[in-house]
C-alpha cells in the first residue's frame, strides 16, 4: 500500500515511525515536502520513505492519503489539490468535520478522520476512528489501539480526553517534585512514576469488561491509604472541574468555541 503525507510534522512523522517498525511494513511512504527538515529526515531514515516535489505528487502517488497539516491552513492546502475517485483519505486534522472535508478533497469519496497520538510511533496508545472503516483500523491497530465510532460527536468526545494528557503528566511531575523533595533522585522518582503509570494502564488494558470503579475497588481497602487519598481528593472537590473542562474542549471539536 502507498501511504502519503500531505503535511510532515510531528504526528505525520510519528505515525511514519510507528508504520515504518511494525509488521508488516506499508510498500512505501510518500511526504510532502514541508516540513523539509523532517521529511528529509524520514526518508533518510526509513527505506520505505520518499519526500515528493509537491503537495499533488504525494496526490498523485499515493492510493491512501494523511491528512497532516494544522487546521487553519488546511482549507487552503486542500482546495489546491486535485484528488481522484477511488483514493482513501485519512484526515488527523482536529476540527475539521467529515463534511467539510468531503467537500474539500471531492471527488475522493473514502474519507475518514483519525487522531492518534505520538506515542503510535513506539506503537502504543489509542488512535479514534470515524467512521468505521476495517482497513484504516487495522493500519492504526499495527502501531497501537484503533477505536472505531459511527457518529461525529462520540469521535469529537474521544478526541476531546486526549486533551487531558498535559494534565496527567501534570500530576505525574507534582509526584516527581515531592519525591525529589523528600530527597528521592529524580531519575529513581521518573523510573518509579513512569513504571507505575505502565502499571496501572496495563491493569486497566487486561480488565477492559470491569469498568473502572471496581479497579479503584480492588485498590481501595477499606481504611485503607488508597481510600484515604481518593477521599481526600474528592472532598476538595479535585474532579469537579474536569467535566466543564472536557465539554469546553469537546465544543472546541464542534466548532462552537
Ligand atoms: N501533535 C499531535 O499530537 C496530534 C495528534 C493528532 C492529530 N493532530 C493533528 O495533526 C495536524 C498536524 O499536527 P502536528 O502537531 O503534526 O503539527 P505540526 O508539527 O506543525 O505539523 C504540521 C506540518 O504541516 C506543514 N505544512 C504547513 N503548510 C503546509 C503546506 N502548505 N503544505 C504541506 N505541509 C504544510 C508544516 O510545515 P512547516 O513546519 O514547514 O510549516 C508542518 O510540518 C493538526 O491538524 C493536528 O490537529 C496532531
Amino acid at each position: 500500500m502507498k501511504i502519503g503525507f500531505i503535511g510532515t510534522g510531528n504526528i505525520a512523522s510519528a505515525v511514519v515511525e510507528g508504520l515504518c517498525t511494525a509488521e508488516p511494513r506499508p510498500e512505501r511512504i510518500v511526504l510532502s515536502p514541508r516540513n523539509a527538515e523532517k521529511a528529509a529526515a524520514l526518508a533518510a531514515q526509513f527505506t520505505e520513505a520518499e519526500v515528493a516535489t509537491d503537495n499533488q505528487g504525494v496526490v498523485d502517488a499515493c492510493d491512501w492519503v494523511m491528512l497532516a497539516v494544522r487546521p487553519p491552513v488546511a482549507q487552503e492546502v486542500l482546495s489546491a489539490l486535485r484528488f481522484r475517485p477511488g483514493q482513501t483519505i485519512v484526515s488527523l486534522i482536529a476540527a475539521v468535520s467529515l463534511d467539510e472535508l468531503k467537500a474539500l478533497v471531492a471527488p475522493a469519496d473514502t474519507i475518514i478522520r483519525a487522531v492518534p497520538l505520538p506515542a503510535v510511533a513506539n506503537h502504543v496508545g489509542p488512535t479514534a476512528i470515524f467512521p468505521a472503516h476495517a482497513e484504516v483500523e487495522a493500519l492504526f491497530n499495527r502501531i497501537g489501539v484503533a477505536v472505531a465510532v459511527d457518529d461525529e460527536y462520540r469521535y469529537n468526545a474521544l478526541c476531546a480526553v486526549t486533551a487531558t494528557a498535559a494534565a496527567q503528566y501534570a500530576l505525574l511531575g507534582r509526584m516527581a517534585d515531592w519525591l525529589a523533595a523528600k530527597g528521592v533522585d529524580g531519575q529513581d522518582a521518573a523510573r518509579y512514576l513512569a513504571a507505575m503509570g505502565q502499571a496501572l494502564a496495563a491493569d486497566a488494558a487486561a480488565k477492559i469488561d470491569h469498568g473502572f470503579d471496581v479497579l479503584i475497588d480492588e485498590v481501595s481497602t477499606p481504611g485503607g491509604m488508597n481510600e484515604q487519598i481518593l477521599k481526600t481528593f474528592r472532598e476538595a472537590g479535585w474532579f469537579e472541574p474536569l467535566e466543564p473542562a472536557l465539554e469546553a474542549i469537546l465544543d472546541r471539536h464542534e466548532g462552537k468555541a
